[in-house]
């Protein structure tokens, strides 16, 4: 046997095997371990994907990311927060569309407005949904009371990306101050887990001054804290952002994508069972980019709900699509080309991670 089928059929992997699947190049060997990511999650999820529908709130964001579009230093950015009402509409608009479950996304605010506008609209949405969406909340790093509140008030999942494990990586992403401390992030996310919800993190891949090791590193690291989701996507430069001086120490656009395409695959073998989405970032490279996720591993995608006349005020990378609306046409293409990779979207589940089901049950 070669080298890859014999790391390809094991059951517990170093970061040695990690770092030779990542590094991968020939096309035959990463065929391979696509197809066995794939199996992997054929036999512990089935042929399910599960949608969630993407409202993106608001783009007010007190934080600088060095890599984000619309931090709060890009005074280019029009700032919009989207009035409740309208955002009660597009839950209504999922529903319709039989989605069973949303998310909220925004850039950061964690003042008491904020905080209270956002237990509110958690409220109002499960008050006018029936069946009861399941809604995931993607807005930033919080105390753990902000948390806890927003659990009880009926919110059921919680993503919190990591961007990068290795402090110093984050530390060269990221503004030097408080507001962008690692060691708070990290803390962040455990209260994420402890305040009760499905817990998702990720990061980001092909990052200036990342190595493979760094991203073995990261899946190690995602691995250990046992999260139930994942959202981890290419590294995309934006022209009016701090990162981009280091446009030329990035990996061609292409390999960037295959292997943001690998580590789904691996991070798959290493969690089973977990949620791991097809990231919007995937189908910035290649047109199909969602579908290459699911055919290597992933099992979520997220359509875009957020009303077109925001959309072009929440680019995050360059070249984000945004231009797609989901209509009920547009759900009939997403559902066929999803079933030509002989998969199913899972129309009548929540798509709760089954990971989180487990470690559940055990508690
Ligand atoms: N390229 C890819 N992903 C990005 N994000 C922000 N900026 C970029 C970029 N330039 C991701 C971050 C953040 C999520 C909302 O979007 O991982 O957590
Ligand atoms: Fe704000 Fe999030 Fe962008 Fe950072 S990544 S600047 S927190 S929106």
């Amino acid at each position: 046997m070669n080298g890859i089928a014999n790391i390809l059929n094991k059951k517990e992997f170093s970061k040695e095997d990690i770092i030779y699947l990542l590094s991968v190049k020939n096309k035959d060997d990463q065929s391979l371990l696509f197809q066995k990511a794939f199996e992997v999650k054929l036999k512990n999820i089935g042929k399910n994907v599960y949608l969630r529908g993407l409202i993106e709130l608001s783009n007010q964001c007190k934080k600088n990311c060095l890599y984000c579009g619309i931090r709060g230093g890009n005074e280019k950015v029009n700032r919009y927060a989207i009035p409740d009402d309208e955002v009660i509409e597009v839950a209504k608009y999922a529903q319709k569309l039989n989605f069973n479950s949303i998310v909220f996304q925004s850039g950061e605010r964690s003042d008491s407005a904020f905080v209270e506008r956002i237990s509110n609209l958690i409220k109002k949405v499960k008050e006018v949904t029936n069946p009861k969406l399941r809604l995931t909340l993607s807005v930033g790093e919080q105390s753990f009371e902000t948390y806890k509140n927003w659990f009880n008030a009926g919110a059921e999942r919680y993503l919190l990306r990591i961007e990068s494990s290795n402090k110093n990586v984050y530390n060269k992403i990221h503004p030097n101050d408080e507001l962008h401390s690692y060691d708070i992030r990290l803390k962040s996310l455990e209260n994420v887990k402890k305040a009760g919800f499905q817990t998702g993190t990720g990061i980001m891949i092909g990052l200036p001054f990342q190595t493979v090791e760094d991203l073995a590193d990261d899946l190690l690291y995602i691995k250990k804290l046992a999260v139930d989701m994942v959202g981890m996507g290419p590294y995309i430069e934006h022209a009016d952002t701090p990162l981009y001086q280091q446009k030329d120490n990035l990996l061609p656009i292409q390999e960037r994508l295959e292997l943001a395409l690998r580590m789904i695959s691996v991070l798959r073998l290493i969690a089973p069972t977990i949620n791991i989405v097809s990231t919007t970032a995937l189908e910035t490279i290649a047109a199909n980019g969602r579908e290459f996720g699911l055919k290597v591993g992933a099992n979520v995608i997220m359509p875009n709900l957020t009303p077109l006349k925001y959309r072009e005020s929440y680019l995050l990378y360059d070249n984000k699509p945004y231009l797609n609306e989901v209509t009920e046409e547009s759900m009939k293409e997403l559902t066929s080309s999803i079933r030509s990779i002989g998969q199913e979207i899972a129309w009548d589940e929540f798509g709760d991670s089954i990971h989180y089901l487990q470690r559940n049950k055990k508690n």
